[in-house]
């Protein structure tokens, strides 16, 4: 190899290295791995997001115990101080389900499409705040198809509750010249949402919020967003029913509100651009 050449390779080195490092000092975050707030790297955390008491066997042990069976609560969450993988059994309509837990990853207990219980990575793994979904984005065409049933306009005042990157309020901002409030409980995502406003060029009509959204005061909002689950949709309602005012919408991407059904005016299916079908559901007060 000539010495041009291992210089060349030395370069890229050096860059690749050094790009890396920006990205862990900036995001605190090591390439390609995603933190949780409110959880240690050392740390599993099993949340039931469920209305049962879910019982699960802890095989591989953390601490070289017995396998250990648990009974967790419906919103309790379990922790667990181990550096090494957590192996458990549950089981699900009878069948016998074995996970691999992985320290700094928060589980949760929820129900899947059918209504049965399934293990879920992500939640935001704080014992002080409900958890009321994972991170996952509504496709663009999704959020444009719920901000036209909405029917929003210049009057509006756009509340999404678990923003994510803020792109239901930002679009509405954008497109319609709505007043917008995102709530989330990860400071990440508002983080994002505000650098995602600015962008936009929208910063004056949106404002953003590290909050918990079951604790946020909703009584100016004229829309209400959500992509939420509906075990999450159905905490929110009496929310809705005391601070929302008489007229106003809520749009829900792909679950119902549950105990609603009487205020449910439109509903619509509509495909992503990976031919995925998503469903939107729209209220009035
Ligand atoms: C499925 S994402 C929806 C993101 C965005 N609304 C969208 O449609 O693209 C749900 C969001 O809810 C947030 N979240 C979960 N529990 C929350 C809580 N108690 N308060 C506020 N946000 C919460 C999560 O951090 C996540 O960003």
């Amino acid at each position: 190899m000539s010495m041009k050449r291992i210089i060349e390779i030395s370069l890229i080195i050096v860059v690749l290295i050094a790009g890396a490092v920006i990205i862990i000092l900036t995001t605190g975050e090591s390439p390609g791995e995603k933190t949780y707030p409110g959880l240690g790297q050392d740390e599993i955390t099993i949340r039931n997001a469920t209305n049962n008491i879910i019982t699960y066997q802890v095989n591989k042990t953390y601490s070289g115990n017995a396998p250990e069976r648990k009974r967790l609560k419906s919103g309790d969450i379990h922790r667990y101080k181990t550096q090494e993988n957590l192996d458990i059994t549950f089981s699900c309509l009878g069948k016998t389900e074995v996970r691999t837990l992985i320290p700094g990853k928060p589980y949760s207990f929820r129900y899947d499409e059918d209504n049965l219980t399934q293990l879920y990575e992500g939640s935001h793994g704080r014992p002080d705040v409900i958890d009321l979904a994972p991170y996952l984005a509504t496709p663009m065409n999704v959020v444009e198809k719920m901000l036209e049933m909405a029917d929003v306009n210049r009057s509006d005042v756009v509340y999404d509750l678990g923003c994510g990157d803020g792109r239901i309020v930002i679009t509405a901002a954008k497109k319609y010249g709505a007043r917008g409030v995102g709530i989330d409980i990860d400071p990440k995502w508002i983080k994002e949402s505000r650098a995602a406003a600015r962008r936009a060029g929208v910063s004056s009509l949106v404002e953003f919020r590290v909050e918990d959204a079951t604790r946020t005061d909703i009584s100016k909002a004229t829309v209400v967003t959500l992509y939420l689950l509906p075990e999450s949709n159905a905490l929110l309602l009496p929310k809705f029913e005391k601070q929302l005012r008489p007229g106003a919408h809520v749009v829900s991407h792909n679950y119902h509100i549950p105990g609603w059904e009487e205020k449910e005016v439109d509903f619509a299916s509509i495909e992503d651009q990976t031919g995925k079908k998503h469903s939107i559901f729209l209220y009035k007060k």
